[in-house]
């Protein structure tokens, strides 16, 4: 059987990830996170001091930032590494969900991270998730998947898994930074949020995370 690539995109907190690790996990497929490494990047820029608009520095740090997921022994967990060191906790904080979207709209982040995720991949056999994975990153890939869901339920979730790690954000706070990031991510000139004229919508409002799973794994089956 030929690998795939299966590229899951679409709004924030709709449940791509949750759903891309579980069909990765299915298939024995590799998972990437981009939306984790825009994060990691933004995590580097704010403790290393520099501006969002200081391109030398930009350009610099994208020399000096090394990304990497290592799996967690015993949750399996995907985490993400900065340098080397596991930041997966310091990277899902709401500071940083405020500040991603200016510096993944920033080309030349974009550039640099497209490039590392077409290389992650280059073997085919991954489920990868972001805004442009379907339109950018794998143009190619055999299934695309764009997720939506009402932006209340995608916050109340949201709002559950920050709660699970100890951070308590008050759901208005978490509608206005879903509805900004969404605006961002959809207005960018380089590589924007949008649906791959070939990729198949999924609306996540009224459905199970089992039920996504299981339309992914539908979709791959008959690409296989
Ligand atoms: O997926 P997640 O919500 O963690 O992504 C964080 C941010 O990273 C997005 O709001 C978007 O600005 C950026 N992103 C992107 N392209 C991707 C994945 C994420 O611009 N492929």
């Amino acid at each position: 059987m030929k690998p795939l690539v299966i590229a899951i995109d679409g709004y924030s907190s709709c449940g791509k990830s949750t759903t891309a690790k579980a069909v990765a996990a299915a298939l024995h497929y590799a998972y990437v996170d981009t939306g984790a490494m825009y994060r990691g990047v933004t995590l580097y820029l704010l403790e290393a001091g520099i501006a969002f608009d200081d391109m030398a520095a930009i350009e610099q740090a994208l020399h000096d930032i090394h990304i990497s997921f290592k799996r967690h022994r015993t949750t399996g967990r995907n985490e993400l590494c900065l340098n080397g060191k596991i930041r997966e906790d310091d990277i899902r904080q709401m500071r940083i969900s405020n500040l991603v979207s200016e510096v993944s709209g920033i080309p030349m982040v974009r550039h640099a991270m497209v490039a590392q995720q077409q290389r992650m991949g280059r073997k085919r056999g991954v489920v990868m998730d972001g805004r442009d994975i379907g339109t950018t990153v794998f143009p190619d890939a055999e299934v695309k998947v764009f997720m939506t869901a009402e932006v209340e339920i995608r916050a109340r979730r949201r709002q559950e898994e920050l709660a699970a790690k100890g951070e308590h954000v008050e759901l208005v706070d978490i509608i206005e930074n879903l509805r900004k990031r969404d605006y961002l991510d959809s207005t960018r000139t380089e590589s924007p949020l949008r649906r791959a004229a070939d990729a198949v919508l999924l609306d996540t409002t009224h459905i199970t995370i089992s039920e996504q799973v299981d339309f992914v794994l539908d979709r791959a089956s008959s690409a296989l």
